[in-house]
């Protein structure tokens, strides 16, 4: 490839928009020449407006940034590098969906030029980048991959709500097709990452890399997940266990939860596929699957054991985790739905939610405001997702919301030091 030396007017274009791509490109704008694509006009709008919906990137930094936005390929042609950022769901089988990875090949393929980069930043199994993305390209542009136009693959690793770990600060793992490839891939990445790079050995590694990252924490959770199933049915509090047992110098900090979102829950599916596809049977991986996602009917079990009467349950936290308003694959849907299925009526509020799309994507109509939800109505409050504000809820609240003799259920300990008010039960996992 001809040897290529970035600069501030260097051509960058980040493909999908999302809680990962956008605030790369933000950062990336600051020392290029950024365009920002997405497929979803309404995104591309609301950013030009500025406001983010996924809270990554607030209004004024928007406004400041000089990042170009377009749902339009045509604004994004010969740059010289490419970043993908699309989703990497799984269908209802959990088998890996690469509908958008394969659509951006498809729009990316008639207008790379000549040595443009295709970097795939999206989390994948190992192969997907070579096997799929590189042939799909070549097809569509009717350039030789690796001669006329080369892949690159660097795993995104932020945390949706982390304001701690951002994109400027955590090690970026990279790779490419040539050492070239890994040369500017270095230099790109250096200008916006404090954390430094580290060039995998090749894209296979990196993609494997990701991938067994989130597999690695899924079964872990999964483990702890485990242990607080029996533990609940010896009669012992798993949190007095992890808190023992945390004392030793190797025992690693897990605790237990509703494994949701679009990354921990979703990735070990990706894994345990490319497994499959070469006959090897990924018995832990799909066992701290099977465990996690079927947790929420555990928790749901655990408190309608503990209502006799049946009533209105107050479910607090609707999205995949705390502070984040992303409700892709929550598992507090699923606790809802084993509430409802064992007779309980539920009503839903969540700090963090956009209300239009819990309507949208499950039918919730989430209560606008606790101070507002009537008095002595509820049988079990119970604490899903430990936004900071459900944090600070007092006894006297609690007393306020629940019936006599109602019980405060605290699926995350977040609420282990509210003193218990009188005539109410509290029970945690
Ligand atoms: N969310 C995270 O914190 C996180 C962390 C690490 C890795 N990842 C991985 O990063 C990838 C992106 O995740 P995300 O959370 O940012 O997704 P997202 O759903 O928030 O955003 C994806 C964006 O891509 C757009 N899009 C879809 N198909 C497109 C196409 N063909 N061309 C252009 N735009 C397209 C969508 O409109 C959307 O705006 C996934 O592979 C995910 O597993 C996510």
């Amino acid at each position: 490839m001809s040897s290529l030396s970035l600069t501030s007017e260097t051509n960058v274009v980040v493909v999908g928009l999302g809680y990962v791509g956008l605030p790369l490109a933000v950062a990336l704008a600051k020392k290029f020449n950024v365009t920002g694509f997405d497929i979803s006009e309404q995104r591309i709008s609301e950013l030009k407006d500025g406001y983010d919906r996924t809270e990554e990137i607030d209004k004024d930094r928007l406004e400041d940034s000089t990042l170009e936005l377009s749902s339009s390929s045509e604004n994004i042609k010969d740059a010289a590098v490419y970043i993908v950022t699309v989703p990497t769901p799984v269908d209802k089988d959990n088998k890996p969906d690469l509908t958008p990875v394969r659509s951006s090949c498809e729009i990316l393929g008639p207008i790379i030029g000549k040595d443009s980069i295709v970097v795939f930043e999206s989390t994948v199994y190992p192969g997907v980048t070579d096997e799929i993305c590189g042939p799909m390209l070549a097809e569509k542009s009717g350039m030789i991959c690796g001669e006329d136009f080369f892949l690159g693959y660097s795993p995104e690793r932020i945390n949706p709500g982390d304001k701690v770990h951002t994109v400027d600060k955590i090690t970026k793992v990279i790779s490419g097709q040539t050492p070239e490839v890994v040369d500017i891939l270095e230099e790109l990445y250096s200008a916006v990452t404090s954390g430094g790079v580290f060039r995998a050995s090749s894209i296979r590694v990196a993609e494997a890399a990701k991938v067994i990252e989130n597999a690695q924490r899924d079964i872990n959770i999964g483990f702890v997940n485990e242990i607080t199933m029996i533990f609940q049915k010896l009669g012992i509090s798993v949190y007095d266990v992890l808190e023992a047992a945390g004392t030793k110098w190797n025992f690693l900090p897990f605790t237990p939860g509703l494994v949701g979102g679009h990354c921990i829950g979703v990735d070990p599916y990706y894994l345990a596929e490319r497994a499959k596809q070469i006959n090897h049977d990924p018995r832990i991986i799909l066992s701290g699957r099977a465990i996690n996602d079927g947790m929420a009917d555990f928790v749901a079990e655990r408190i309608c054991a503990q209502l006799s009467e049946g009533g209105t349950i107050l479910v607090l936290g609707l999205t995949f985790k705390e502070n984040c308003p992303d409700l892709r694959n929550t598992k507090a849907v699923d606790l809802i739905n084993g509430l409802k299925v064992r007779g309980f009526k539920v009503d839903v509020h969540d700090a963090a939610a956009d209300p239009v799309e819990a309507k949208q994507f499950f039918n919730i109509d989430l209560k606008p405001s606790l101070n507002d939800l009537p008095d002595h109505s509820y049988a079990a409050v119970v604490g899903v997702v430990s936004h900071d504000s459900y944090k600070d809820i007092k006894a006297c609240e609690f007393e306020r919301l629940l019936e006599p003799g109602g019980l405060i259920a605290d699926i995350k300990a977040m609420w282990s030091n509210v003193e218990k008010p009188k005539y109410i039960r509290k029970w945690q996992l």
